[in-house]
């Protein structure tokens, strides 16, 4: 393995670009390559097994590429597959899941919100974590059914996404929550909309810089650190119109170009 073979990223479709803007904050000597499997986005409403085969492909695609280590930059994804990507392959493998933890042991009202997709709330890994950290803590879970498929339609500043961010976030409100974690890697993209619903006095909680940290001390670990400081390279890879990927990369485009491949 080389280092500077670049990092694979992968999500369901736009979202993990979120969890991209921390790596190059992060590490700003890495290649990467992002892959979004937007014509399989939502994965959410998926079964396990279909979750299962995307990730199973998007890995392959990646591999190809000959990328040195994977994230994979969507909690649905992570918590139904990564134990069966670690398992098949030698690459080392970062995952996203909810930062249930960090909330459990700030909250205050002993009451916390986690709004996530239905994939990740059913999963077994998110129910153990939950179980293992939020013992007489009342935790208020939000399946974000329809946002997803909203912002892979450009529609983040749409009345519909309001509507959606109202009925999911006003019951968790009623229960008084003092942090709310964001369990999807698409939503860190609602926070200004999320802010106005829930005011300031509420902690959001997303994963993005715990996933880039960690990465950083899994390539430290492996020895596999671009050490070289010459001009990296970014690129990004869809499976549908590039337009929408394109919008939400809009302020860093200036130097990276997007790709359509039939996928
Ligand atoms: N970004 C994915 C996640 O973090 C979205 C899942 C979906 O496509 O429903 O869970």
């Amino acid at each position: 393995m080389n280092n500077i073979q670049p990092i694979g990223i992968f999500d369901s479709g736009i979202g993990g670009t979120s969890i991209w803007r921390e790596i190059v904050s992060v590490l700003p000597y890495e290649n990467t390559i992002y892959l979004a499997d937007s014509k399989n986005a939502p994965y959410g409403e998926k079964s396990p097994d279909s979750i299962i085969e995307y990730s199973i492909k998007n890995t392959e695609y990646l591999l190809q590429q000959g990328c040195k280590l994977i994230i994979v930059a969507c909690n649905t994804a992570t918590t139904n597959a990564i134990e069966i990507l670690r398992n098949k392959y030698e690459v080392p493998f970062i995952g996203i899941e909810p930062a249930i933890k960090p909330a459990a042991l700030k909250t205050l009202t002993q009451s916390i919100g986690i709004l996530a997709t239905k994939g990740t709330l059913s999963s077994s890994l998110f129910s153990k974590t939950s179980d293992e950290f939020t013992t007489d803590i009342n935790v208020i879970e939000k399946e974000g059914k329809g946002i997803v498929a909203l912002i892979e339609n450009g529609m983040i500043q749409s009345e519909e996404m309001t509507e959606l961010l109202c009925k999911y976030l006003n019951p968790m409100l009623q229960e008084n929550i003092d942090h709310l974690v964001l369990g999807c890697t698409h939503y860190p993209y609602l926070i200004p909309q999320i802010k106005k619903i829930v005011g300031n006095n509420i902690t959001i909680i997303d994963s993005g810089l715990a996933v880039a940290k960690q990465t950083d001390a899994i390539l430290e670990k492996y020895k596999l650190k671009n050490d070289t400081f010459q001009n990296k390279s970014h690129q990004f890879i869809t499976n549908v119109n590039p337009n929408v990927l394109k919008n939400i990369l809009s302020d860093v485009l200036i130097k990276h170009s997007v790709a359509e491949i039939a996928f």
